[in-house]
């Protein structure tokens, strides 16, 4: 069922209030998503973007009680991702001929993904333009590694609506589509973790494109994503928050990550999240054991943070396996400007505490010379080490100290 969202554009696009995750099962959904398609019925009649392959037959037959497929004259493919391209299929075995707008990348990845079909492909560049009737038009802006190679927005001059794929998106279901009939909180969570978790290794690109897309003078009425929130209310609220969040951002917050074996390593932890506090009471403190936390979460928790305590216990001759692979996706997100200490007990070979300032600073991390150790469990000697790692974390000397 179609959604107004302005004028003669409507929203056709599917809401999944089941979905559990993204990705495969590398992103984590907890409040439903949506890909979001939309349609455009100037005197020419056109499709935005299509939604994820297990949904194409739906997608289609509910475009055809929407409109006569055979009267669209334009479908512009923003990103080639399958949760966006993934009706094509089966909406271009209906009508062939149809003229497809997207990126020369969008072009391989479709034709990557589907085949090479004869699929009728127009190749646009930034500030191609496609007159759609009514005086109005769309103007297509490349937005190349946000977050893929093909990524594309296209903007609506008349009515002022971008359409802006995945950027500015969040998995999010939001029945009433709009931003300020969103429950707030979830809303901004939902788009930052959507930034920290798929847009942040693109930050220095992101940054760039902010600033074309400022110079291009652009009235934005609305930004309609491809998931999740229309902003409607104040749209420039989130181009805002990503020129804040591509900018090496940081709170004033503090955050220990572990994994335990046997409790040793999760009490140095939580001696550590104590003395932060002790230090430094106006510093946010969390704490999370890695093997009973979300990952994507813990990465929005990372992001916010100045700098993060990372501790495993040594297990043959290296570290679990849970902070492992942990640290492997905090790699590919390509944190910058964060501090970072490692902890961890061992009974006898004792490597783990080494492997983990080796794997912090290969992610980008600056890995404070502070680290604790702890031979067994960890005693009164041990944790009298933590104030000299809390105040290397904290950018201070501990106290009592030079
Ligand atoms: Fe929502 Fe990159 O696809």
């Amino acid at each position: 069922m179609r959604k107004h969202v302005k004028g003669n554009v409507s929203w056709v696009g599917y809401i999944d209030w089941e979905l559990e995750s993204f990705h495969g099962d590398d992103y984590s959904i907890m409040n439903g998503s949506s890909q979001n398609a939309y349609l455009i019925e100037e005197e020419k009649t056109v499709l935005v973007d299509t939604v994820w392959t297990p949904h194409r037959f739906d997608f289609v037959e509910n475009l055809k009680r929407e409109i006569d497929l055979d009267k669209i004259d334009f479908i512009i493919a923003n990103h080639g991702e399958c949760d966006h391209s993934g009706a094509l299929t089966a909406l271009m075995a209906k009508i062939p001929e149809t003229p497809i707008y997207c990126t020369a990348n969008a072009v391989k990845s479709l034709e990557g993904q589907y085949g090479k079909r004869g699929w009728n492909f127009n190749v646009v560049k930034t500030g191609d333009s496609l007159e759609i009737g009514g005086g109005k038009k769309l103007v297509f802006v490349e937005m190349r590694m946000l977050h893929w190679p093909d990524s594309m927005a296209a903007y609506m001059t008349g009515d002022n609506i971008l359409f802006s794929n995945d950027a500015f998106g969040q998995h999010f279901a939001v029945e009433e589509l709009f931003n300020d009939k969103a429950d707030q909180c979830l809303l901004y969570k939902e788009a930052l973790k959507y930034f920290v978790n798929i847009l942040n290794p693109f930050a220095p690109m992101l940054t760039k494109k902010l600033s074309e897309l400022g110079g291009m003078n652009l009235d934005i009425d609305i930004i309609a994503p491809s998931h999740g929130a229309i902003w409607r209310e104040n749209p420039m609220q989130i181009v805002e928050k990503y020129a804040l969040w591509a900018n090496a951002y940081q709170e004033n917050q503090i955050t220990v990550f572990y994994d335990t074996m046997w409790e040793g390593t999760a009490k140095i932890a939580h001696r550590i999240a104590e003395e932060i506090s002790r230090q430094s009471p106006e510093t946010v403190v969390k704490v999370f054991n890695i093997a009973k936390s979300d990952k994507n979460e813990t990465m929005t928790e990372v992001f916010k943070s100045k700098a993060i305590a990372v501790g495993s216990p040594t297990v043959g001759n290296s570290i679990l396996s849970s902070v492992a692979g942990w640290i492997e996706f905090l790699k590919q997100l390509k944190f910058k400007n964060k501090k970072a200490a490692a902890f961890g007990c061992y009974g006898w070979s004792g490597e783990s505490v080494k492997i983990l300032a080796q794997l912090l600073k290969d992610a980008g991390f600056s890995v404070i010379d502070e680290s604790i150790r702890s031979l067994w469990n960890p005693n009164d000697e041990v944790f009298a080490q933590v104030p000299a790692l809390v105040a290397g974390l904290l950018g201070a000397s501990a106290p009592g100290e030079a």
